[in-house]
Order: structure tokens, then sequence, then C-alpha cells
């Protein structure tokens, strides 16, 4: 078929003439090829389109070195120096921003050797975004349950690096005020206000001897724990609930740094690279992006990250399948609550029906008779979820591959090659987003891609507040 036919019309003329009876529920006879085109249209991003968000990319990171008041936040983290792979101390660390709240407690014990013991606790949704003493007095509640559980001796004082994964203007290697929440967070009077204060305040109160030392973002922390093993680490990304990239910059190249000379002439950039295009100038965005967008807690922001991250792919998804349930395309126009309702889509349900192998499509049927209530899913409807579910997750790759390619470009690292220390639960669990990557990055940079390593970089945040704070005490 040609490729240029309109949809639109030839969705009418065959809707007039085959809607057909099947069992109870109405299809429309449209050719499943025909609705992949129409997808493919929309969700697949060409080299070209690539080259382009590439460039773009690379020119806003400039202009975010050169001032505060642009789209990508570029924030200097205080930290200049690399560690060698000899620091030793014991450290603990918090790790808030992703889908897990976990104090460790973390051993350096040099030669590049680490150990770690860590406790998770479930945020309780209420304290994301109720006042901040409420979230930050259940952090220190969690770190006193830690204390006690695991026996920390706390009769000196014992230093925590604190990683808090969302926008923060930093001031020193422990002080920064918080510019914005996101990732379903919003916490009432804390913008503006130092993170570290509001922790401290929260530990005084339950009269806990702890100090806080380092204040770090999670893909700062990723970086710096891979090079504690690997010392080529120039990039840490972080590509989980959310999204963003650190890098290892020149001072030099940082024309808004004004904190006077430093001794490595290096420092670490926090990319803040959710918040790409907040414009939309080039990104491919869509009418679900659109959907998304308008019915979530920060319209108009993180737009990079809406189109990569963990919080967002099944809301896509979700999105794209409303559309076609109610054109009469999928399930024959049949919902259920749980498909209606924004958020029940999981990502997770998308990586396990990309995992489906089966002929029949039987855990893709699974998914979305057991878990989503659909009440009939046809083999027809397996297929189409599970290629909307490739659509948004190979788009999703190939974009933050193109994140990862403008940082190596802005490094000029292309010819020399870097390794990339990447954590989160979408480059570790979902199947091919790594190969995806890869064959974008291919796309970029040809034989060059080679030079580039994606490393998995895994409990990197916490260990990295660790390394961080065993610098600080340098
Ligand atoms: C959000 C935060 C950022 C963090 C990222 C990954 O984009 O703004 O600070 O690094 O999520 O957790």
């Amino acid at each position: 078929m040609e490729k240029n036919f309109d949809i639109n019309a030839l969705r009418e003329i065959l809707h007039q003439n085959t809607t057909q009876m099947t069992g109870k529920y109405t299809y429309r006879e449209i050719d499943e090829s025909s609705i992949y085109s129409e997808l493919e249209d929309i969700f697949i991003i060409s080299p070209q389109r690539l080259r382009e968000i590439c460039k773009v990319f690379v020119k806003e990171m400039e202009d975010g070195l050169k001032s505060d008041n642009c789209t990508l936040k570029m924030i200097p983290s205080f930290v200049t120096n690399r560690p060698t792979g000899k620091e030793v101390g014991t450290y603990l660390a918090l790790d808030l921003g992703g889908t897990n709240f976990r104090v460790c407690e973390i051993n350096l014990e040099g030669q590049s050797k680490v150990r770690l013991r860590a406790k998770k606790f479930t945020i309780p949704d209420s304290a994301k975004t109720a006042d901040q003493t409420v979230l930050f007095d259940f952090l220190a509640e969690s770190i006193a349950i830690f204390i006690k559980e695991y026996n920390i001796n706390t009769e000196s004082d014992i230093n925590l690096g604190f990683t808090f994964s969302f926008p923060v203007q930093q001031t020193a290697l422990n002080k920064g005020t918080i510019l914005l929440w996101n990732k379903g967070f919003n916490c009432a009077n804390s913008i503006g206000k130092d993170v570290v204060n509001l922790l401290s305040e929260a530990l005084a109160r339950k009269q806990l001897k702890v100090n806080v030392v380092a204040l770090v973002n999670d893909t700062v922390g990723t970086l710096m724990s891979h090079a504690y093993v690997d010392p080529g680490t120039c990039v840490g990304v972080i590509l989980g609930t959310g999204t963003n990239a650190a890098y290892v910059e020149t001072i030099d190249a940082i024309p808004k740094w004004t904190g006077g000379p430093v001794k490595s002439n290096e420092m670490i950039i926090n990319s803040e690279w959710g918040a790409f295009d907040n414009e939309r100038k080039v990104l491919p965005w869509t009418k679900y992006d659109e959907q998304q967008d308008a019915a979530g807690t920060n319209p108009g922001k993180q737009t990079f990250e809406k189109m990569i991250s963990g919080m967002y792919l099944g809301e896509i998804v979700r999105l794209v399948c409303k559309d076609l349930i109610d054109r009469k395309i999928l399930f024959g126009g049949m919902s259920s609550t749980e498909m209606d309702t924004p958020g029940k889509f999981e990502t997770a349900y998308m990586s396990r029906i990309e995992r489906d192998h089966t002929a029949e499509l039987t855990d893709t049927k699974m998914v979305l008779q057991e878990i989503l209530k659909i009440p009939y899913v046809a083999p027809r409807d397996r297929r189409i979820v599970r290629r909307i579910c490739e659509l948004v997750a190979i788009r999703a790759a190939r974009l933050a591959a193109c994140g990862v390619a403008a940082v190596v470009t802005k490094m000029n690292r292309v010819d020399s090659g870097c390794t990339v220390a990447i954590d989160g639960s979408v480059y570790e669990h979902y199947p091919h987003f790594d190969s995806r990557m890869r064959d974008a990055l291919h796309e970029l940079f040809g034989m060059f891609s080679e030079n580039v390593s994606l490393q998995l970089g895994k409990d990197g945040s916490g260990i990295g507040a660790a390394v961080i704070a065993a610098l600080a005490d340098k």
C-alpha cells in the first residue's frame, strides 16, 4: 500500500462498509498493517531526525553552561575530583528520588572494592505531596530504623552522603536549594529551601548523630561509583523512574562558574537533561505525549523525561490504546476501569509484553485480561498492543541514545572514547533497551560508536554518595 494514503478516510470507508459483529463485540475491520503504519509514522525517529535532535541538544548544553536561566540547568555539582579506587571508610547513604527510597551503609575498602548493606523503604504516597516535614521526618525515621536494625555505631557522629535526585541549585558540596519536584513528588514549603538543612533539622528532631557531608544527584553518584572501579568513566546516566545525565566538564568551558579556580580544572555537571526541549522545538512530540503532559503534576516541564523514563512510558501506551479503543480499532471498542485510569498501565507490563515470545501471546493476554480487566482480547489485539509497546520503547531508547551522543560530542570524546555508566530500572530490566540504544548510537556515530562503552552501573547512586563523602573527608 502507498505510504501517503489518508488513513482517516480509509478508516471511515472501512467502518461504513465492513463493521462486523464478533461474538458480542463490534470490530472495525481495519487492516493491521495500516494501524502499524499510522503508529510507526509518529513514533519512529529517523537517523536524520536523531542527528537534528543531537545538534540542538549540544547547543542547549552550551547555553546552560553560560547562564542559569536556560532549559538545561547544567548544574555544577561541586564534585571536582574523580576517585582513584583507593578511598576507604564507612559511610551512610540515603538514596531518594526513584521508585524506592533506600538507606545504605557503605564500606569502601580501597582497591576498588565496596561492601554494601541496604534497606528499602516505601514512601507513603501521602508523604510525597504533603508538607516537606512529613517527608523529611519519614526519611529521618527510616535512618533511625536502619541504625537500630543493623547495629550501626553512632557513638562518634557518622557521615552521610545524601543522594537527592531532583533539580537542586547547588551552592556547596553539602548545600543546595530545591528548584523543582518531579516524578510524582510535590512537597509544600520546600522550593527554595536548602535540602541538607531540611534533612539535618529532621535528624535533630529525632536526636540522631548523623552529619550530612555531601548532597549528590543520582547521576553524579552513578558516575563516581563507576569511576571508583573504572577510571575511564566520564558520564553517569539514569534511565529509571526519571532520566538524567552527569558528565565531566572542564572549568574553562563553564562561563557561569564564579567559584574561582579549581585544582583539577574539572567539574562534574548535572545536566538535568529531563528538561531538554521543554519548548518543543525538535522532539517528535505526539498527541499522546500532549495528553500525558497536560494531565500530570508538572505540565510543560520534563519534556524529554516524559518520552523516555519508567514513570511515563506505560502511560503513553495506555493513551494510545485508549485512542484505538475509542476508535473501535482495539478490543472491539471495549475498555475497562483499569484501562481508563491514568497510571494503571505500568511500564513493567510493557517489559512483560515485549518478553512474551509465545505464538499466541498468552502472557500479553494475561496482562490485558487478568490485570487490566479487558473483557475480550483477540490475538489481533495482543499483536497490536505488543507493537505499541515496542514502538514507545524503541523511541525512548533512541532518544536516550541521542542524549548520550550529545554529551559525548560536547566532551569531544567521539574519537577518544569514554565509559558511560548507566543505572536505573528501564536500562537494567527493559528488554532490548541497551541494544536499541547501541543501534541508534551506531546510526549517529558510525564505527566511532564502538568508542562509547555503555555499562551498567548498579547501585551507583548510593555508593557514589559514599565515594563523594570519602573524597570530602580527605
Ligand atoms: C529527574 C530529576 C533528576 C534525576 C532524574 C533521575 O529528572 O530531576 O535530578 O537525576 O530524575 O532520577
